[in-house]
Protein backbone atom coordinates (compact mmCIF):
# COMPACT_ATOMS: atom_id res chain seq x y z
CA UNK A 1 0.00 0.00 0.00
CA UNK A 2 1.18 3.39 -0.80
CA UNK A 3 -0.05 6.27 1.15
CA UNK A 4 0.64 10.19 1.85
CA UNK A 5 1.92 11.44 4.86
CA UNK A 6 0.62 12.49 8.03
CA UNK A 7 3.12 14.21 9.26
CA UNK A 8 4.15 13.73 12.80
CA UNK A 9 6.72 16.02 13.68
CA UNK A 10 9.48 13.00 14.59
CA UNK A 11 8.98 12.26 10.76
CA UNK A 12 9.53 15.62 9.28
CA UNK A 13 12.70 15.49 11.49
CA UNK A 14 13.80 12.76 10.56
CA UNK A 15 12.84 13.77 6.46
CA UNK A 16 14.91 16.74 7.47
CA UNK A 17 17.89 15.01 8.83
CA UNK A 18 17.82 13.36 4.93
CA UNK A 19 17.57 16.30 3.41
CA UNK A 20 20.98 17.73 5.29
CA UNK A 21 22.73 14.77 4.34
CA UNK A 22 21.53 15.06 0.75
CA UNK A 23 23.10 18.77 0.79
CA UNK A 24 26.38 17.39 1.39
CA UNK A 25 26.75 16.03 -1.87
CA UNK A 26 25.88 19.23 -3.74
CA UNK A 27 28.52 19.87 -6.57
CA UNK A 28 29.47 16.42 -7.10
CA UNK A 29 26.34 14.77 -7.86
CA UNK A 30 25.63 16.01 -10.83
CA UNK A 31 23.18 14.90 -13.13
CA UNK A 32 21.93 12.49 -10.47
CA UNK A 33 20.26 14.22 -7.66
CA UNK A 34 21.23 15.16 -4.01
CA UNK A 35 20.34 12.21 -1.80
CA UNK A 36 19.84 11.54 1.64
CA UNK A 37 18.86 8.51 3.97
CA UNK A 38 17.86 7.59 7.42
CA UNK A 39 17.50 3.98 8.97
CA UNK A 40 15.35 4.53 12.54
CA UNK A 41 14.96 1.77 14.65
CA UNK A 42 12.28 2.58 17.23
CA UNK A 43 14.00 5.84 18.62
CA UNK A 44 17.05 4.96 17.94
CA UNK A 45 19.18 5.84 14.19
CA UNK A 46 21.19 2.95 13.07
CA UNK A 47 22.47 4.23 9.80
CA UNK A 48 22.83 7.48 7.19
CA UNK A 49 24.22 8.01 4.35
CA UNK A 50 23.84 9.98 1.23
CA UNK A 51 24.71 9.98 -2.38
CA UNK A 52 28.43 11.22 -2.26
CA UNK A 53 29.49 11.13 -6.08
CA UNK A 54 28.10 10.80 -9.31
CA UNK A 55 28.41 7.04 -10.39
CA UNK A 56 28.70 6.09 -6.70
CA UNK A 57 26.47 4.46 -4.14
CA UNK A 58 23.40 5.83 -3.73
CA UNK A 59 22.00 7.00 -0.38
CA UNK A 60 20.07 4.12 0.62
CA UNK A 61 23.63 1.94 -0.40
CA UNK A 62 24.98 4.12 1.87
CA UNK A 63 23.06 4.12 4.66
CA UNK A 64 22.67 0.49 4.79
CA UNK A 65 26.52 0.15 4.31
CA UNK A 66 26.83 2.53 7.56
CA UNK A 67 24.80 0.39 9.88
CA UNK A 68 27.42 -1.68 12.75
CA UNK A 69 27.71 -5.46 12.98
CA UNK A 70 25.82 -5.43 15.92
CA UNK A 71 22.92 -3.45 14.81
CA UNK A 72 22.51 -5.01 11.26
CA UNK A 73 20.07 -7.84 12.90
CA UNK A 74 17.88 -4.78 13.23
CA UNK A 75 17.51 -3.41 9.47
CA UNK A 76 14.13 -5.54 9.07
CA UNK A 77 12.49 -3.69 11.98
CA UNK A 78 13.54 -0.48 11.03
CA UNK A 79 11.66 2.40 8.86
CA UNK A 80 13.85 3.55 5.93
CA UNK A 81 13.67 7.39 5.34
CA UNK A 82 14.65 8.54 1.90
CA UNK A 83 14.62 12.10 0.58
CA UNK A 84 13.67 10.83 -2.74
CA UNK A 85 11.85 8.02 -4.56
CA UNK A 86 14.20 4.76 -4.72
CA UNK A 87 15.56 3.79 -7.89
CA UNK A 88 14.39 0.57 -9.67
CA UNK A 89 16.50 -0.22 -12.63
CA UNK A 90 20.01 -1.18 -12.92
CA UNK A 91 21.72 2.44 -14.38
CA UNK A 92 25.51 3.01 -12.79
CA UNK A 93 24.52 1.04 -10.05
CA UNK A 94 22.16 -1.56 -8.65
CA UNK A 95 18.65 -1.00 -8.06
CA UNK A 96 18.38 0.64 -5.01
CA UNK A 97 14.51 -1.08 -4.76
CA UNK A 98 15.98 -4.73 -4.95
CA UNK A 99 17.86 -3.60 -2.19
CA UNK A 100 15.33 -2.57 0.13
CA UNK A 101 13.39 -5.92 -0.32
CA UNK A 102 16.65 -8.01 0.27
CA UNK A 103 17.18 -5.85 3.62
CA UNK A 104 13.42 -7.14 4.16
CA UNK A 105 12.64 -3.30 5.09
CA UNK A 106 9.14 -2.96 6.03
CA UNK A 107 8.59 0.64 6.52
CA UNK A 108 9.66 2.95 3.86
CA UNK A 109 8.99 6.67 4.22
CA UNK A 110 9.99 9.08 1.13
CA UNK A 111 9.19 12.77 0.28
CA UNK A 112 9.43 13.39 -3.26
CA UNK A 113 8.66 11.48 -6.43
CA UNK A 114 11.61 10.55 -9.09
CA UNK A 115 10.23 11.88 -12.25
CA UNK A 116 12.98 9.92 -14.39
CA UNK A 117 10.81 8.49 -16.45
CA UNK A 118 11.67 4.66 -15.86
CA UNK A 119 11.28 5.43 -12.01
CA UNK A 120 8.34 7.99 -11.59
CA UNK A 121 6.44 6.14 -9.45
CA UNK A 122 7.42 2.70 -10.51
CA UNK A 123 9.95 2.31 -7.50
CA UNK A 124 7.40 2.84 -5.26
CA UNK A 125 4.68 -0.06 -6.83
CA UNK A 126 7.92 -2.76 -6.74
CA UNK A 127 7.74 -2.40 -3.05
CA UNK A 128 4.58 -1.61 -2.18
CA UNK A 129 3.69 -4.92 -4.60
CA UNK A 130 6.34 -7.05 -1.38
CA UNK A 131 4.51 -5.63 0.93
CA UNK A 132 6.82 -2.36 2.08
CA UNK A 133 4.58 -0.41 3.65
CA UNK A 134 5.30 2.70 1.67
CA UNK A 135 4.28 6.17 2.91
CA UNK A 136 5.20 9.31 0.19
CA UNK A 137 5.24 13.28 0.31
CA UNK A 138 6.97 13.94 3.52
CA UNK A 139 7.80 17.60 3.68
CA UNK A 140 7.04 16.99 -0.06
CA UNK A 141 7.65 20.55 -1.17
CA UNK A 142 11.47 20.74 -0.21
CA UNK A 143 11.76 17.33 -1.54
CA UNK A 144 11.43 18.51 -5.10
CA UNK A 145 13.14 21.28 -4.33
CA UNK A 146 16.27 19.03 -3.41
CA UNK A 147 15.71 17.86 -7.02
CA UNK A 148 14.43 20.45 -8.94
CA UNK A 149 17.69 20.45 -11.06
CA UNK A 150 16.99 16.81 -11.98
CA UNK A 151 13.25 16.98 -12.34
CA UNK A 152 14.21 19.75 -15.21
CA UNK A 153 17.01 17.96 -16.80
CA UNK A 154 14.47 14.92 -17.19
CA UNK A 155 11.30 16.15 -17.81
CA UNK A 156 12.13 19.37 -19.75
CA UNK A 157 15.48 17.68 -21.71
CA UNK A 158 17.48 20.41 -20.98
CA UNK A 159 19.63 22.12 -18.17
CA UNK A 160 18.41 23.59 -14.89
CA UNK A 161 18.83 27.45 -15.96
CA UNK A 162 20.47 29.52 -13.47
CA UNK A 163 20.40 33.50 -14.51
CA UNK A 164 23.09 35.39 -12.70
CA UNK A 165 23.45 39.26 -12.75
CA UNK A 166 25.09 42.47 -10.70
CA UNK A 167 22.86 45.95 -11.01
CA UNK A 168 24.27 49.26 -10.32
CA UNK A 169 22.00 50.89 -8.14
CA UNK A 170 20.64 53.05 -10.87
CA UNK A 171 19.66 49.53 -12.70
CA UNK A 172 22.48 49.37 -15.06
CA UNK A 173 24.93 45.99 -15.85
CA UNK A 174 27.84 47.87 -17.23
CA UNK A 175 28.94 50.29 -19.64
CA UNK A 176 29.32 49.76 -23.32
CA UNK A 177 33.39 48.48 -24.29
CA UNK A 178 34.06 48.99 -20.52
CA UNK A 179 35.26 46.47 -17.81
CA UNK A 180 32.98 47.37 -14.67
CA UNK A 181 33.03 45.52 -11.44
CA UNK A 182 30.00 45.76 -9.05
CA UNK A 183 29.63 43.51 -6.77
CA UNK A 184 32.02 43.19 -3.21
CA UNK A 185 34.38 40.12 -2.95
CA UNK A 186 32.52 37.83 -0.55
CA UNK A 187 29.78 38.60 -2.92
CA UNK A 188 32.52 37.13 -5.92
CA UNK A 189 33.61 34.40 -3.61
CA UNK A 190 29.53 33.27 -2.91
CA UNK A 191 29.57 33.74 -7.03
CA UNK A 192 32.69 30.99 -7.34
CA UNK A 193 30.94 29.06 -4.59
CA UNK A 194 27.93 28.53 -7.72
CA UNK A 195 30.46 28.09 -10.43
CA UNK A 196 31.40 24.96 -8.44
CA UNK A 197 28.20 23.80 -8.05
CA UNK A 198 26.77 23.76 -11.88
CA UNK A 199 27.95 21.94 -15.21
CA UNK A 200 28.49 24.84 -17.51
CA UNK A 201 29.18 28.64 -17.20
CA UNK A 202 28.36 31.02 -20.19
CA UNK A 203 28.68 34.67 -21.45
CA UNK A 204 27.78 36.47 -24.35
CA UNK A 205 30.48 37.69 -27.03
CA UNK A 206 30.41 41.57 -25.93
CA UNK A 207 31.19 40.40 -22.15
CA UNK A 208 34.38 38.11 -23.20
CA UNK A 209 36.03 40.67 -25.32
CA UNK A 210 35.17 43.96 -23.01
CA UNK A 211 36.06 41.77 -19.75
CA UNK A 212 38.16 38.91 -20.50
CA UNK A 213 37.07 36.85 -17.95
CA UNK A 214 38.64 33.49 -16.65
CA UNK A 215 35.14 31.89 -16.21
CA UNK A 216 36.78 29.27 -13.55
CA UNK A 217 36.41 28.59 -10.04
CA UNK A 218 38.92 30.44 -8.18
CA UNK A 219 37.59 31.57 -4.83
CA UNK A 220 36.29 27.98 -3.70
CA UNK A 221 36.57 24.30 -3.43
CA UNK A 222 35.33 22.53 -6.22
CA UNK A 223 35.68 22.25 -9.93
CA UNK A 224 35.40 24.71 -12.42
CA UNK A 225 32.77 24.08 -14.70
CA UNK A 226 32.37 24.01 -18.64
CA UNK A 227 32.86 27.69 -19.99
CA UNK A 228 30.55 28.31 -23.36
CA UNK A 229 30.74 31.28 -25.18
CA UNK A 230 29.22 32.29 -28.77
CA UNK A 231 31.70 33.30 -31.46
CA UNK A 232 29.48 33.51 -33.86
CA UNK A 233 31.81 36.94 -35.71
CA UNK A 234 35.15 35.24 -34.84
CA UNK A 235 35.87 37.92 -32.86
CA UNK A 236 37.54 36.52 -29.51
CA UNK A 237 41.36 36.67 -29.99
CA UNK A 238 43.54 34.01 -29.02
CA UNK A 239 44.91 35.58 -25.96
CA UNK A 240 42.07 35.84 -24.53
CA UNK A 241 41.57 33.99 -20.95
CA UNK A 242 38.71 31.56 -22.33
CA UNK A 243 41.09 30.48 -24.83
CA UNK A 244 44.17 29.87 -22.22
CA UNK A 245 43.23 26.03 -22.78
CA UNK A 246 43.47 25.45 -19.20
CA UNK A 247 39.16 24.48 -18.44
CA UNK A 248 37.28 22.98 -21.00
CA UNK A 249 35.82 25.90 -23.26
CA UNK A 250 33.03 25.71 -26.07
CA UNK A 251 33.24 27.86 -28.29
CA UNK A 252 29.95 28.47 -30.40
CA UNK A 253 30.16 29.41 -33.98
CA UNK A 254 28.14 28.50 -37.20
CA UNK A 255 30.57 26.74 -39.29
CA UNK A 256 32.90 24.67 -36.92
CA UNK A 257 35.84 26.72 -37.76
CA UNK A 258 38.60 26.67 -35.63
CA UNK A 259 40.70 29.87 -34.76
CA UNK A 260 42.84 28.34 -31.85
CA UNK A 261 44.55 24.63 -31.17
CA UNK A 262 44.25 25.51 -27.42
CA UNK A 263 43.83 22.06 -25.60
CA UNK A 264 40.14 21.55 -23.89
CA UNK A 265 39.23 24.26 -26.18
CA UNK A 266 35.91 22.70 -28.42
CA UNK A 267 34.44 24.43 -31.50
CA UNK A 268 30.88 23.89 -31.92
CA UNK A 269 28.66 25.04 -35.18
CA UNK A 270 25.22 25.93 -34.08
CA UNK A 271 22.49 27.30 -35.85
CA UNK A 272 22.13 31.22 -35.16
CA UNK A 273 18.44 32.15 -34.52
CA UNK A 274 15.41 30.53 -32.70
CA UNK A 275 16.88 26.70 -32.82
CA UNK A 276 20.44 28.18 -30.93
CA UNK A 277 19.39 27.65 -27.67
CA UNK A 278 17.54 24.41 -28.03
CA UNK A 279 20.89 22.92 -29.86
CA UNK A 280 22.80 24.29 -27.34
CA UNK A 281 20.49 22.65 -24.83
CA UNK A 282 20.78 19.37 -26.74
CA UNK A 283 24.54 19.16 -26.70
CA UNK A 284 24.50 19.82 -23.39
CA UNK A 285 22.20 17.32 -22.56
CA UNK A 286 24.48 14.70 -24.46
CA UNK A 287 27.38 15.80 -22.32
CA UNK A 288 25.18 15.20 -19.20
CA UNK A 289 25.48 19.02 -17.81
CA UNK A 290 22.30 19.27 -15.60
CA UNK A 291 22.89 23.04 -14.39
CA UNK A 292 23.78 26.22 -16.76
CA UNK A 293 24.86 29.63 -15.18
CA UNK A 294 24.14 32.35 -17.76
CA UNK A 295 26.29 35.22 -16.29
CA UNK A 296 25.47 38.11 -18.85
CA UNK A 297 25.86 40.23 -20.75
CA UNK A 298 22.41 42.06 -21.20
CA UNK A 299 21.90 40.44 -24.83
CA UNK A 300 22.43 36.80 -23.63
CA UNK A 301 20.70 37.04 -20.73
CA UNK A 302 17.72 38.81 -22.78
CA UNK A 303 17.46 35.82 -24.92
CA UNK A 304 17.31 33.12 -22.42
CA UNK A 305 14.33 35.34 -20.87
CA UNK A 306 12.59 36.49 -23.66
CA UNK A 307 12.33 32.77 -24.79
CA UNK A 308 11.16 31.32 -21.36
CA UNK A 309 14.45 29.28 -20.89
CA UNK A 310 15.10 30.25 -16.83
CA UNK A 311 14.61 29.01 -13.86
CA UNK A 312 16.35 30.54 -10.88
CA UNK A 313 17.75 34.19 -11.01
CA UNK A 314 20.04 35.49 -8.63
CA UNK A 315 20.65 39.06 -8.98
CA UNK A 316 22.99 41.10 -6.95
CA UNK A 317 21.73 45.29 -6.33
CA UNK A 318 25.01 46.99 -5.41
CA UNK A 319 25.74 50.50 -4.01
CA UNK A 320 27.69 51.97 -7.02
CA UNK A 321 25.70 54.44 -9.38
CA UNK A 322 26.94 54.21 -13.10
CA UNK A 323 25.02 57.21 -14.34
CA UNK A 324 24.31 55.42 -17.71
CA UNK A 325 25.06 52.01 -19.73
CA UNK A 326 23.76 49.02 -20.81
CA UNK A 327 19.95 48.28 -18.88
CA UNK A 328 19.83 45.48 -16.70
CA UNK A 329 17.45 42.66 -18.11
CA UNK A 330 13.62 42.76 -17.00
CA UNK A 331 12.45 39.37 -15.09
CA UNK A 332 9.30 38.88 -13.44
CA UNK A 333 9.93 36.25 -11.43
CA UNK A 334 8.28 34.83 -8.41
CA UNK A 335 8.61 33.75 -4.76
CA UNK A 336 11.18 36.13 -3.92
CA UNK A 337 13.89 35.85 -1.49
CA UNK A 338 16.23 38.77 -0.39
CA UNK A 339 19.84 38.23 1.24
CA UNK A 340 22.36 40.66 2.31
CA UNK A 341 26.07 40.15 1.35
CA UNK A 342 27.69 43.15 3.36
CA UNK A 343 26.09 46.33 1.25
CA UNK A 344 24.82 44.06 -2.06
CA UNK A 345 21.22 43.02 -2.13
CA UNK A 346 21.02 39.56 -3.47
CA UNK A 347 17.69 38.45 -4.61
CA UNK A 348 16.56 34.70 -6.02
CA UNK A 349 13.17 34.46 -7.79
CA UNK A 350 12.11 31.72 -9.77
CA UNK A 351 10.14 31.56 -13.01
CA UNK A 352 6.15 30.72 -13.03
CA UNK A 353 6.86 27.54 -14.36
CA UNK A 354 9.68 26.43 -11.58
N1 LIG B 1 26.84 43.32 -14.26
C1 LIG B 1 26.94 42.08 -14.65
O1 LIG B 1 26.57 41.15 -13.93
C2 LIG B 1 27.53 41.77 -16.00
C3 LIG B 1 27.67 40.44 -16.38
C4 LIG B 1 28.20 40.19 -17.64
C5 LIG B 1 28.52 41.22 -18.47
N2 LIG B 1 28.38 42.50 -18.07
C6 LIG B 1 28.70 43.62 -18.94
O2 LIG B 1 27.77 43.56 -20.02
C7 LIG B 1 28.40 44.09 -21.20
C8 LIG B 1 28.13 43.15 -22.36
O3 LIG B 1 26.74 42.98 -22.50
P1 LIG B 1 26.07 42.96 -23.93
O4 LIG B 1 24.61 42.89 -23.76
O5 LIG B 1 26.63 44.08 -24.73
O6 LIG B 1 26.65 41.66 -24.60
P2 LIG B 1 26.70 40.08 -24.33
O7 LIG B 1 25.37 39.56 -23.98
O8 LIG B 1 27.86 39.76 -23.46
O9 LIG B 1 27.12 39.62 -25.79
C9 LIG B 1 26.24 39.88 -26.85
C10 LIG B 1 26.73 39.20 -28.10
O10 LIG B 1 26.86 37.79 -27.84
C11 LIG B 1 26.31 37.05 -28.92
N3 LIG B 1 25.05 36.48 -28.44
C12 LIG B 1 24.40 36.75 -27.30
N4 LIG B 1 23.26 36.04 -27.21
C13 LIG B 1 23.20 35.30 -28.32
C14 LIG B 1 22.27 34.38 -28.81
N5 LIG B 1 21.17 34.05 -28.12
N6 LIG B 1 22.50 33.82 -30.01
C15 LIG B 1 23.61 34.13 -30.68
N7 LIG B 1 24.54 35.00 -30.28
C16 LIG B 1 24.33 35.58 -29.11
C17 LIG B 1 26.07 38.08 -30.02
O11 LIG B 1 27.31 38.25 -30.68
P3 LIG B 1 27.42 38.69 -32.26
O12 LIG B 1 26.74 40.02 -32.32
O13 LIG B 1 28.89 38.72 -32.50
O14 LIG B 1 26.72 37.64 -33.04
C18 LIG B 1 25.74 39.31 -29.22
O15 LIG B 1 25.91 40.52 -29.92
C19 LIG B 1 29.86 44.23 -20.88
O16 LIG B 1 30.11 45.61 -20.65
C20 LIG B 1 30.04 43.49 -19.58
O17 LIG B 1 31.02 44.10 -18.79
C21 LIG B 1 27.87 42.79 -16.84
ZN1 LIG C 1 19.14 4.07 -6.08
Amino acid sequence: MITDALETINDSLEMRRCFDLARIGKGNVNPNPMVGSLLLYHQMVIGEGYHQQFGGNHAEVNCFNSVITKNRPKIPDSTLFVSLEPCCFHGKTPACSDLIINKKVKDLRISAIDKTPNVNGKGLKILSAENVKVQTSFLEKTGNWFVRNRTVFVTKKRPYIILKFAISKDGFLGKKDKKIWLTNPISKRLVHKWRSEVGAIMVGTNTALTDNPNLNNRYHYGSSPLRIVPDFHHKIPNNSHLKDGKTPTWILNGDEQKFSSAPNLDYISLPKGPSFLPRLFDKLVEANIDTLLVEGGAHLLNSFIEAGFWDEARVFKTNRTLGDGIPAPILKGQNEVIEWIGQDQLTFSYSEEG
